[in-house]
C-alpha cells in the first residue's frame, strides 16, 4: 500500500478567476460561510495533533485561490516552521503573486505551481473570465518574480482544452527550453462545475507527447515533487514537461494524498467523496486528538478501496458534489 503522507489543504473556496473548467461565471456557488472556515489555530492543531502524528509531512496549500486567504503569509510561516514539515508548496493562479512572492519565500514556502493555460491574452480571458492582457500580464509577472525570488521547482499548470488552447502546446512546451520552468499539461477532468465544459472532451497526454516528440524529441526525466505527473524533457532543455493523465492513464494506484477542505472536511479522493470526515465539527465539539487520529487512521486503511479507479473500475463516473475550487484540485 502507498504511504499517504501528503495533505492538500484548501485555504479558501473563493477565487478571483472564473476558469471555465472550475467555477464558471454566473454559476451559483455555495460558498462556505465565514464561520465554517477552519481558523489558523484549528488548522495548525489538526496538523500538529492529527496529521503529523499519522506520518503526514508534505503539505500543499490550495484554494480556490490560496492568496485570497487573509493572513496567508503568517500561516505559511507557521506551517513551514513545524519541525516535521518536509515539503510545503502552493498552487495559485498567480494573479496576486508578484507583490507577495518574496514574503512567501521568506516565510518558508519553496515550491509554487502556477496555473497558466494560455500565452494569448484573449484565450486566457476566454478561459479565466478575466480582462485579457492586463490580467495575463499580472500572472506572467507573478511567474517571473517567483522565478527571480528563487522558487524552485517552479511549475506551470496547463489544463488542455480541445479547440481552446491545445494549439499552444508547443509554445508552452518551448518555455522549458531556456528557463528552469516545469510545464505540466493536465488532462481536463469532468468534475463539479466543469461538467458544464466537458462536452469539449479532453486530449490524451500521449497525443501531446507525440506532437512535442515530432518537433524536438522527448526523453524521460526525473520526477520533482509529490504529484501524479509523468515527467519528460526536451533534449537539452533546462526545465521539464509533466503530464497529468487522470483520464487516459488513471494514477489512483499510486495515490499518496488526502485533501482537507477550507471548512475542515477530510476527503480521501479528489474524485470520490465516500468516507469523508467532518473534522472541524468534531474538533469544535471537543472530540479528543486521539479519537480524531483514530478516525483518520481508519480512513487511511480503507482509502485504497475509495480511490476513484478501484471504486469505479475506471468508468470515470465519480461523485462530484463539490467543485474543484472547493476541493482544491
Ligand atoms: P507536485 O507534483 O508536488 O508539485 O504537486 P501536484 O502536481 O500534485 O499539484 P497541483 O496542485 O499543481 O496539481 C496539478 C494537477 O493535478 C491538478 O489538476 C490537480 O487537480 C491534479 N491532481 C492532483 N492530485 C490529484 C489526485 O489525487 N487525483 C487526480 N485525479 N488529480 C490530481
Ligand atoms: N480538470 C483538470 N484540472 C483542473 N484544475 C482545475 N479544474 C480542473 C479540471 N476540471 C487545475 C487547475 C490548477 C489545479 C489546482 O487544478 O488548473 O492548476
Ligand atoms: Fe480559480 Fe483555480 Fe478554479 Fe481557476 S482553477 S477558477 S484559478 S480555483
Amino acid at each position: 500500500m502507498n504511504q499517504v503522507d501528503y495533505l492538500r489543504i484548501s485555504l479558501i473556496d473563493r477565487c478571483n478567476f472564473r476558469c471555465q473548467y472550475c467555477m464558471p461565471e454566473g454559476e451559483e456557488l455555495n460558498y462556505i460561510l465565514r464561520q465554517e472556515f477552519l481558523t489558523d489555530t484549528e488548522l495548525l492543531a489538526l496538523l500538529e495533533e492529527v496529521f503529523i502524528p499519522l506520518g503526514f509531512t508534505r503539505f500543499r496549500l490550495t484554494g480556490g485561490e490560496p492568496l485570497l486567504r487573509p493572513g496567508v503569509v503568517r500561516l505559511v510561516k507557521e506551517i513551514a516552521s513545524l519541525r516535521q514539515t518536509k515539503d510545503l508548496s502552493m498552487t495559485t493562479n498567480g494573479f496576486l503573486l508578484a507583490p507577495i512572492a518574496q514574503e512567501l519565500y521568506e516565510a518558508g514556502l519553496r515550491r509554487i505551481n502556477i496555473s497558466l493555460d494560455s500565452l494569448e491574452p484573449d484565450t486566457f480571458k476566454a478561459i479565466t473570465g478575466r480582462q485579457g492582457r492586463q490580467s495575463w500580464e499580472k500572472v506572467w509577472n507573478g511567474l517571473q518574480v517567483a522565478y527571480k525570488v528563487g522558487f524552485n521547482p517552479l511549475k506551470i499548470n496547463v489544463v488542455v482544452i480541445p479547440g481552446v488552447n491545445d494549439s499552444e502546446v508547443l509554445d508552452l512546451a518551448a518555455l522549458t527550453i531556456d528557463k528552469q520552468w516545469h510545464v505540466r499539461f493536465i488532462e481536463f477532468m469532468p468534475i463539479g462545475n466543469s461538467l458544464l465544459f466537458s462536452d469539449r472532451g479532453w486530449i490524451a497526454s500521449e497525443e501531446l507527447r507525440d506532437r512535442i516528440r515530432r518537433k524536438w524529441g522527448l526523453t524521460e526525466s526525473q520526477v520533482i515533487g509529490n504529484g501524479p505527473a509523468d515527467v519528460f524533457k526536451i533534449p537539452g532543455a533546462k526545465g521539464t514537461l509533466g503530464f497529468i493523465s487522470q483520464m487516459s492513464e488513471c494514477f489512483c494506484d499510486r495515490c499518496n494524498r488526502m485533501r482537507l477542505s477550507a471548512d475542515g472536511w477530510l476527503r480521501p479522493c479528489l474524485l470520490n467523496e465516500a468516507g469523508q470526515l467532518d473534522l472541524k465539527t468534531d474538533l469544535r465539539n471537543g472530540v479528543s486528538p486521539a479519537k480524531l487520529r483514530e478516525q483518520v487512521r481508519k480512513l487511511l486503511l480503507i482509502k485504497p478501496e475509495i480511490n476513484f479507479k478501484q471504486r469505479d473500475n475506471g468508468n470515470q463516473t465519480g461523485v462530484y458534489n463539490r467543485t474543484m475550487s472547493q476541493i482544491g484540485g
